[in-house]
């Protein structure tokens, strides 16, 4: 008993520290059992001006599974999303088509020209988009939009008919 007594005082110089260090852990511990890692506890007793640090450097390696697959999944659904919906066909035209389909650049159809486009336009959108997506002699590939959709390709030759009145 005496011996116990003696423990408790001698170690009395440190209690406080001890208390601070329980409550601290004590603060972690609902975030810490959900974790399970040792990472996040540390990363939660950290006083607060290193936590920032503390978390961007542990964050790759001690970020549990659910965690990790939010991060991945966001940038995935914003391409599909950016692919999906995507630029408007007037957004196309006027960012890449327009170079060469407003002034009829090595004898490419004018926009506004009826004549020019009513042959074209009377094979069927299919062939139309074939050649818009394989090239046809001095009309490029896509049209130079490599990075252009079908559907964006597509919205733009319909936006060049429409434009044209047909
Ligand atoms: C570098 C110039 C150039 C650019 C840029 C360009 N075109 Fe063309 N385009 C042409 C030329 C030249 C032709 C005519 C080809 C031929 O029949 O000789 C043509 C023809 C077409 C035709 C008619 C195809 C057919 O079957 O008769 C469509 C549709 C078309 N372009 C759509 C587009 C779209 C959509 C874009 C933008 C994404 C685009 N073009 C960008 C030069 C261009």
């Amino acid at each position: 008993m005496n011996q116990y007594i003696r423990t408790i005082s001698g170690g009395a110089r440190s209690a406080s520290l001890a208390g601070l260090v329980a409550a601290a852990l004590f603060t972690g511990c609902a975030v810490a059992a959900e974790a399970g890692s040792q990472d996040e506890v540390l990363n939660n007793i950290r006083p607060v001006g290193q936590v920032n640090v503390g978390e961007v450097k542990a964050e790759p390696a001690s970020a549990p599974a659910p965690a990790a697959q939010e991060a991945g999944a966001a940038p995935a659904a914003a391409a599909s999303a950016a692919a999906g919906s995507g630029r408007s066909g007037e957004q196309v035209y006027n960012g890449i088509c327009k170079a060469c389909h407003s002034v009829g650049v090595a004898g490419a159809p004018k926009v506004g020209d009826k004549a020019a486009w009513e042959p074209r336009a009377a094979q069927g959108m299919d062939t139309l988009m074939q050649h818009v997506t394989n090239g046809l002699k001095a009309m490029p590939p896509k049209g130079t939009c490599a990075d252009c959709s079908a559907d964006e390709l597509k919205g733009a030759v319909e936006y060049m008919l429409k434009q044209t009145g047909l």
